[in-house]
């Protein structure tokens, strides 16, 4: 019995089925079937995937919490034997409806597959921006594993009406064919400069923030993938990224919410805070010096929720005071309902993640939140 390839083609146009993206993916649809391959169009406009909120538990958890359609479409994606993401320029750039669905795959990028499959990217105009969107949809093919064959651009001034369509039609033929051979073939990709350059970044970010991005550290080391270059190139299989979405993660979230962490639910233990105030009039006394030293920075907390008061910390070389009410000249303003904030000390709940879901906000110097965590001792 032949083998049965699929491909999946991610279509980020509204105009379903008849627009010009369409258009251009039936041509290949129709070369492809030649080559005894199958083609599904995913329109993402029938799908309800919401905005990435830069919660960032992926990150955290390895897997995205949000219950809407994301995961069944990427899932699709992920198991096909080639990937096709398409788009029309919008403003020069690829729709919302395709930003949207490759912001919520960030995950992936933090783990980047083996197996490169082969792939392709698809773009149309009106004039102006096909091959800067086919550009970016070729490297962002990286985000699912996959690789471009080619890239496939053309300049439509109205619906199906092509500039030069018989070279258009020429190139859909020959990249079906092209694309139809690589998957027959399994064809695998060697790795480019920018592969060296990924590596290189993600895995200093990941060492760096090993506590915040504990699922990707934990994954990377378990492929080996931080040893060298060669072994993350060389990587044989695929540890099911966020494909799987363990219930476990979603359990992990909702305990991570500040609504979970209201004061008639949390219990402190003896010699704890039991309120904001307290956390932060105990909070000189956890000074840690050496991470203090030479630091002179005010740290003021506009408290909400459960608590409404202002007070500020002034940390000057080695010692820190508090002080109740608003300072006349904070180098860093952070407001925070009280729940989250004794939620973040008691450590239910990550500050990153906190910080990133808009769970707490800043005003003045980002340095100095993030200072905060070596600052005082938990
Ligand atoms: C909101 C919007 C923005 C657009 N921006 C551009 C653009 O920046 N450059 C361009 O050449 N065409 C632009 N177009 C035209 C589309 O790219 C073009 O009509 C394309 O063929 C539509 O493909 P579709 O029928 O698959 O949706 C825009 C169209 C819309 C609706």
């Amino acid at each position: 019995m032949t083998e049965h390839y699929r491909v999946v083609a991610v279509n980020g146009s509204p105009h379903e089925g008849f627009g010009n993206t369409s258009q251009m993916l039936t041509m290949l649809g129709e070369n492809l079937s030649r080559e005894g391959l199958t083609l599904d169009e995913i329109f993402l406009s029938q799908y309800q995937i919401g905005f990435c909120t830069g919660c960032a538990t992926c990150l955290e958890s390895g897997s995205c919490w949000v219950r809407d359609d994301y995961n069944s479409v990427v899932r699709t994606v992920l198991e096909a034997d080639a990937v096709i993401l398409a788009s029309p320029v919008y403003i020069f750039n690829i729709t919302a409806q395709m930003k949207t669905f490759l912001d919520r795959s960030l995950g992936y990028g933090h783990r980047p597959r083996g197996n490169w499959k082969p792939g392709l990217a698809l773009s149309v105009s009106a004039g102006h921006g096909e091959t800067w969107a086919a550009d970016y949809l070729g490297q962002v093919l990286r985000l699912f594993g996959a690789f471009p064959v080619g890239k496939f651009t053309a300049i439509a001034v109205g619906p199906g009406e092509f500039l030069g369509r018989e070279a258009v039609e020429a190139r859909a033929a020959d990249l079906a064919r092209d694309l139809a051979r690589a998957v027959k073939e399994g064809r695998r990709y060697p790795p480019t400069d920018q592969d060296l350059l990924y590596w290189q970044f993600m895995s200093n970010l990941i060492k760096e923030n090993r506590d915040f991005m504990a699922a990707d550290y934990e994954h990377w080391q378990e492929l080996g993938l931080f040893k060298s270059f060669e072994a993350y190139v060389g990587q044989t299989r695929s540890k099911g990224a966020m494909g799987e979405i363990p219930a476990k993660a979603h359990r992990k979230h909702q305990q991570e919410a500040p609504e979970t962490a209201a004061p008639s639910e949390t219990k402190s233990q003896p010699g704890e805070p039991n309120t904001a105030r307290e956390l932060l009039e105990m909070m000189p006394g956890a000074l840690n010096p050496a991470a203090a030293e030479g630091l002179t920075a005010t740290y003021q907390f506009d408290v909400s929720g459960s608590e409404n008061f202002t007070a500020h910390l002034v940390v000057t070389d080695g010692q820190a005071a508090f002080y109740e009410g608003a300072a006349d000249h904070p180098n860093i303003i952070i407001k925070t309902p009280a729940e989250v904030w004794l939620a973040i000390a008691r450590k239910e709940l990550n500050g990153t993640t906190a910080y990133l879901g808009g769970q707490f906000r800043i005003q003045g110097d980002l340095g100095l939140l993030m200072k905060l965590k070596t600052l005082f001792i938990a």
